[in-house]
């Protein structure tokens, strides 16, 4: 018998295009379109169960079995590192993380660099791998004010259209990762659900070449 598969789906924009495409994949599900104050929604028929959390809530809820499958940015699992099977790369989402810093900055190799970010392991990593001693000054959002105040020399942040950091005086300097939407399974779902699972995985890959090919 078909297992039910639990499905975490970022809520949000991207979260409503990540759906799109569980959709045209053969897992629809009217019952989430309707106005609702509702938090889970099933298709009995199809197999599946949706529920929406916060974006970078989903890889917990993935890694800790509560869902057996959902769709996190790659800058949340470079960030958390959480023990779950990196499936897909939906190819959607796209943005980079870079390093960005005041126009015409050059940085003073005789001083420790400070550097601003809401990923700190990830900041960490980069500068380990350019042998660049940092001092990371953790914030939670409003990055791009840091170096503006003289809080930190640079940040490590999210770049998408680049206009945040336009308008402030700032500069992508380095990119660190290329990031984009990723399908995440959780590790004993995949070994009970195997057959689910994969046919999720599989069926939505081939939604996305499918729109690959009518995108001119
Ligand atoms: C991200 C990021 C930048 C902005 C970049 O912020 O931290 O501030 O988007 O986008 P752009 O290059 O298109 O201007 P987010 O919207 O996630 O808000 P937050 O920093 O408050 O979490």
């Amino acid at each position: 018998m078909r297992q039910t598969i639990d499905v975490a789906l970022p809520k949000g924009r991207l979260g409503e295009k990540v759906l799109a495409i569980f959709e045209e994949s053969g897992y629809p599900c009217p019952e989430i379109h309707r106005e609702s104050r509702r938090l889970i929604f099933e298709n009995a028929d199809a197999g599946i169960r949706y529920f929406w959390v916060k974006p970078s809530d989903v890889a917990i809820y993935v890694e800790r079995g509560a869902a057996d499958v959902g769709v996190a940015g790659k800058d949340i699992l470079l960030e958390y590192v959480p023990a779950v099977y990196e499936l897909l790369d939906l190819g959607m989402g796209r943005c980079r993380m870079a390093v960005a810093g005041p126009k015409g900055f050059r940085d003073n190799l005789e001083r420790t660099l400070r550097v601003a970010t809401k990923f700190p392991r990830i900041a960490r990593d980069y500068y380990a791998r350019e042998s660049r001693e940092i001092d990371i000054i953790k914030l939670n959002g409003s990055i791009e004010l840091a170096p503006l105040l003289g809080l930190s020399d640079v940040i490590v942040d999210i770049v998408e259209t680049g206009t945040t950091l336009r308008e402030n005086n700032l500069e992508p300097l380095e990119t660190v990762a290329p990031i984009s939407a990723r399908l995440i399974a959780n590790k004993a779902s995949y070994q009970f659900k195997t057959e689910e699972i994969r046919a999720l995985a599989e069926a939505m890959a081939a939604s996305l070449e499918r729109k690959k090919e009518n995108t001119p």
